[in-house]
């Protein structure tokens, strides 16, 4: 199948656009390379380079290509900048997937699969959350990323698009930059590999669902031919707390290092962790990265690269 990536050079993109390319399918990435990289993406695969929110390019790549589906994952991906910024939030994600979806209106593409998040479900503390939980984001993101929900299901419901949203929990793996959701892993990855200590915020005890990038994008491409409207939690539904992670770091790294505990900052949740039935029962898998290998391959990406 040919099929559209947006975002498709960042780091979630890269590790799809790897997959989708293993199952035998056709990507076609159309990023603006404002975080995402060349050198992710292997030679012979076509980039577009625009801002989704450039409805004429995306048009036009549209009108170039018959796509069967699009996975959307350019976004505006930082919470803090999302509070700083709320306008350039909504427009990158919220004009960028209407067009996207304008588009999959105009030339009948049957499928658009959404990147969205934990942070949809805010503050809840009924972990482990289940995708039926009522929604309360805290950020302006999480506000796109349900609105962006809201307008998938009604383009489902008006013009029988499908739609799968993914609700991914913190992902972790080689090529993430050191900003986005999830990234105290990259974080940990920067600062061991340049033999400097760790800092951990509270005593280390603080919960989070740490899932494998590669398995993420197994659960992409396993979705391609579902029908109607889903939403299903991507994440390994295990809680593993920071001290944990830093004793995966220990096995990566092979030895021991300093970590400074400071005050908890105000507003971290403690907990975090989503439940994973929807992954067997819509798509038959399950994660299968161990933490501990999966720390290990993305520690050794980072101190190659
Ligand atoms: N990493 C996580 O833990 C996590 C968790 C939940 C949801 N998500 C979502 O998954 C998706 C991918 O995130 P990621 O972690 O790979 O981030 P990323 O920044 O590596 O990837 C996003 C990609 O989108 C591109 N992009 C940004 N704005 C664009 C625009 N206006 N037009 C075209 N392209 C644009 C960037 O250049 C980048 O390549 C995002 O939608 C993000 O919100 C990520």
């Amino acid at each position: 199948m040919k099929i559209l990536v947006t975002g498709g050079a960042g780091f979630i993109g890269s590790h799809v656009v790897e997959q989708l390319q293993q199952a035998g399918h056709t990507p076609i990435i159309f990023d603006d390379l404002s975080h995402g990289m060349r050198e992710h993406i292997s030679e012979g695969i076509e980039l577009i380079v625009a801002d989704v929110r450039n409805k004429a390019a995306l048009e036009a790549s549209f009108a170039r290509h018959s796509f069967s589906a699009v996975i959307h994952l350019a976004a505006q991906t930082l919470v803090p900048d999302s509070l700083e910024y709320p306008v350039m939030d909504c427009r990158i994600n919220l004009e960028g997937i209407l067009n996207v979806l304008e588009c999959c209106r105009k030339y009948h593409v049957r499928h658009v699969l959404f990147s969205s998040s934990a942070a949809v479900y805010g503050d809840n503390l009924n972990i482990p959350l289940q995708e039926t939980e009522s929604l309360l984001p805290t950020s302006p993101y999480g506000i796109t990323k349900m609105t962006t929900e809201h307008y998938l299901r009604i383009y489902h419901e008006l013009y029988g698009i499908d739609a799968t949203v993914f609700r991914f929990a913190n992902v972790y793996g080689e090529r993430q930059g050191e900003k986005g959701e999830g990234g105290v892993v990259s974080i940990f990855c920067k600062l061991l590999s340049q033999g400097k200590p760790i800092t951990v915020f509270g005593n280390g005890e603080q919960t989070r669902d740490f899932i494998y990038a590669g398995d993420i994008a197994r659960a992409i491409v396993a979705a391609l031919p579902l029908k109607g409207y889903h939403t299903i939690n991507v994440s390994t539904g295990k809680e593993t707390s920071l001290n944990e992670l830093i004793h995966a770091f220990e096995f990566a790294v092979g030895h021991k290092f300093d970590v400074i505990y400071e005050k908890p900052r105000p507003g971290d949740i403690l907990h975090s962790v989503l439940n994973n039935d929807n992954l067997m029962k819509y798509l038959k898998i399950k994660p299968n990265m161990e933490l501990a290998q999966g720390i290990r391959k993305t520690y050794h990406w980072y101190v190659g690269k």
